[in-house]
């Protein structure tokens, strides 16, 4: 037996996706563990299944695409089998995520403040002006400058690297347990990147938020992460400690595929 339960456990998840030949796994049968205040890295290459796997995590999958097979156990509650109305309460204080692109994750129609507010009146039942207050709260908090006059914008009216940050936002309004955050940094200039990253330090460091993190950048796994997954072609090639699987890949697409992204980093 272990000390303690994960507060997120992955078993043998099958997702299916829509391809030309009909639907096909786009997830094969991945599983991990993830401890209370615990920072996982999920790797691999482009198409690998990263972000599927987040996506089933918090029962984000489309039709027709869908999750075939496994379990998601959140604090031992199954989420797969779990209602809808339970899965909606987990999303939010339970579970949030940072997408991979944040025009798909926010609402064209409404502005940023409403958006964020929504949290807090949907889920705390705050009043509108105070979840506006609670909303500009958070946008300074991702440092967003002027914060104050900017929650009234809309999201097309924000830069790429603001947008990013407006969405992370979002994802902390309710300090969820877990944060799930997909690439979050890819698209942003390395002083924005920088600061993404301390901010998620500091979540860390301060609410002891568990976190996953899917990104190429074995710089930040290194300095951030604690244990790590490598994917490919929707499975688990090797899973560990960051430290010993940096150092010591067993697997030789691991093997490959740092090789080839420290190629990538030395060249940029
Ligand atoms: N909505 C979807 N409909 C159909 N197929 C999808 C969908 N989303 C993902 N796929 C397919 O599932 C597979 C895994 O995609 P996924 O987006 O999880 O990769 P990824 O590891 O996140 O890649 P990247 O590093 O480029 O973000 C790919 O073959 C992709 O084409
Ligand atoms: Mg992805």
């Amino acid at each position: 037996m272990t000390a303690t339960a994960p507060v997120l456990a992955v078993r043998d998840l099958v997702v299916d996706c829509s391809t030309t030949d009909g639907l096909a796994p786009a997830v094969n049968g991945v599983g991990f563990d993830l401890a209370g205040g615990e920072t996982l890295a999920i790797l691999g290459e482009s198409g690998s299944g990263k972000s599927v796997t987040a996506q089933a995590v918090m029962g984000l999958i489309e039709p027709p695409g869908r999750v075939v097979g496994g379990a998601v156990s959140f604090n031992g509650v199954d989420l797969l089998a779990a209602s809808d109305e339970d899965r909606r309460r987990v999303r939010g204080s339970g579970l949030a995520m940072v997408f991979q692109d944040p025009l798909s994750a926010l609402n064209p129609v409404w502005s940023v403040g409403f958006q964020i507010g929504e949290m807090f009146r949907v889920h705390r039942g705050l009043s509108r002006k105070e979840a506006r207050r609670r909303a500009v709260e958070l946008l300074d908090r991702v440092r967003i400058p002027a914060a104050a006059s900017r929650v009234g914008e809309y999201p097309h009216q924000f830069s790429g690297g603001m947008r990013q940050r407006v969405m992370i936002a979002m994802a902390l309004a309710l300090e969820p347990e877990v944060l799930i955050a997909d690439e979050p940094t890819t698209a942003l200039d390395v002083t924005i990147q920088a600061q993404i990253l301390d901010l998620m330090r500091e979540l860390k460091a301060g609410s002891g938020a568990t976190i996953i993190l899917i990104t190429h950048d074995l710089g930040v796994v290194a300095e951030t992460c604690d244990d790590m997954v490598v994917m490919y072609r929707g499975k688990v090639r090797e899973t560990g400690p960051c430290a010993q699987i940096l150092r010591h890949p067993k697997d030789r697409y691991t093997q490959q595929l740092l090789r080839s992204s420290r190629f990538e980093e030395l060249s940029a």
